[in-house]
């Protein structure tokens, strides 16, 4: 019997795994975890949760495409990738919210 170790001052100290700060974002650092790395902007919320139901919100915000593009892109998601058609008006404005901020000039890619 091995009793000994008790009180040895194995303490697991996980709370020093502080949450960061998205970088570039001073404020509204709550709102931007909920959707991860994702901006917040009108159409956000409908983007992560479609978009985040089989990977990581970070492959959508690592691509910089035209609207063209996005467009493609969410076709080869539903017919090759297995995602279910999005209904409009979430579909337009899913196409709406990556064209603007996840464009080929990429002005919200993710530094981290
Ligand atoms: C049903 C599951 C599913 C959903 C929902 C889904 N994806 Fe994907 N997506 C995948 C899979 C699987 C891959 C990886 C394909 C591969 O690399 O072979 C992928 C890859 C990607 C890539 C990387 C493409 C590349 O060229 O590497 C992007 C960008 C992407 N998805 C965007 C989106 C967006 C935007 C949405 C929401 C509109 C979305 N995905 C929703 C399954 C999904």
């Amino acid at each position: 019997m091995r009793f000994g170790v008790f009180g040895a001052g194995l303490i697991v100290s996980a709370g020093i795994l502080a949450v960061q700060a998205v970088p570039g974002k001073a404020a509204g650092t709550d709102e931007d975890a909920e959707f991860g790395v994702l901006k917040v902007a009108e159409g956000v919320e409908e983007t992560y949760y479609t978009c985040t139901a089989c990977h990581s919100e970070r492959i959508v915000a690592q691509q910089g495409l035209s609207r063209a593009h996005w467009d493609e892109l969410m076709e080869w998601m539903v017919e090759e990738q297995g995602m279910n058609e999005i209904d409009e008006p979430d579909r337009t404005l899913i196409l709406d919210y990556l064209s603007e901020h996840y464009n080929e000039d990429r002005p919200n890619f993710p530094r981290r």
